[in-house]
C-alpha cells in the first residue's frame, strides 16, 4: 500500500537495502583497517545513515549536526544550527547525505568540515540529482540516480511528512 499523496515508488525497500548493503562493502573495503566517522546531517540523513552503518565492517563512530537554510530566497545558504558533538582532527570521515541536489549544502558541509583537519573527508549520498547540479562536488559512494522530480521516504520529506515510508517515491505534483 502507498500512500495517496504518492505518484510512484522509485526504488522499493527490499531495492534500497540491497544497494546500501553494496555501497557498506565498498566504504568497508576503502577504510579496512581504520576506523572511520559518519557524519549524517539532520534529519533527512539519518534512515539512511542507520541502514548503512549496520553493513559496515570496520570500526564506525556517529556525530550528526543539523543545518538551517535561509529560505528560497536565498539557495544554498545555510549555517550549522547544531554542531557536531566532537572534534574530527585527523580522523577518517565520511559525510553521509540523503540527497544531493544542486551541491549547494554538500559543498558548505565540505568546506566546513575540511577546515576542522580531518585525515580524510569523502562523501557518500543516498540519492544523486546530477540533473540540477550548480556545483561540482565530490560523491565518492552514491547508492542511486534520481530524476529530475521531487522524492520522499527513506529519510525525505515533504514539510516534515513521508520520512518514514520504506521506499522511495515520487510525490504528485498537486500534493
Ligand atoms: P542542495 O540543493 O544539494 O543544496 O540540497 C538541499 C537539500 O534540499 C537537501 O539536503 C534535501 O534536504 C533537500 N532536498 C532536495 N531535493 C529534495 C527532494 O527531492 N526531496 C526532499 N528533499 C529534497
Amino acid at each position: 500500500m502507498t500512500e495517496p499523496a504518492i505518484e510512484r515508488v522509485l526504488f522499493t525497500e527490499e531495492q534500497i537495502h540491497a544497494r546500501i548493503r553494496e555501497v557498506a562493502a565498498e566504504i568497508s573495503a576503502k577504510y579496512a583497517g581504520r576506523e572511520l566517522k559518519l557524519i549524517g546531517v539532520l534529519k533527512g540523513s539519518i534512515f539512511f545513515l542507520t541502514a548503512l552503518a549496520r553493513h559496515i565492517s570496520v570500526p564506525v563512530r556517529i556525530d550528526l549536526l543539523a543545518i538551517s537554510s535561509f529560505g528560497k530566497g536565498a539557495p544554498g545558504v545555510v549555517r550549522i544550527a547544531k554542531d557536531l558533538d566532537d572534534p574530527i582532527g585527523g580522523e577518517d570521515v565520511l559525510l553521509v547525505e540523503d540527497i544531493v541536489d544542486t551541491g549547494l549544502t554538500t559543498r558548505y558541509l565540505l568546506q566546513t568540515l575540511s577546515a576542522r583537519g580531518p585525515r580524510s573527508l569523502g562523501l557518500c549520498t543516498l540519492l544523486d540529482r546530477t540533473i540540477r547540479r550548480l556545483i561540482q562536488v565530490p560523491i565518492e559512494f552514491r547508492c542511486f540516480e534520481i530524476p529530475d522530480r521531487f522524492v520522499v521516504g527513506f529519510g525525505l520529506d515533504y514539510k516534515q511528512l513521508y520520512r518514514n515510508l520504506g521506499y522511495i517515491a515520487v510525490l504528485k505534483r498537486d500534493s
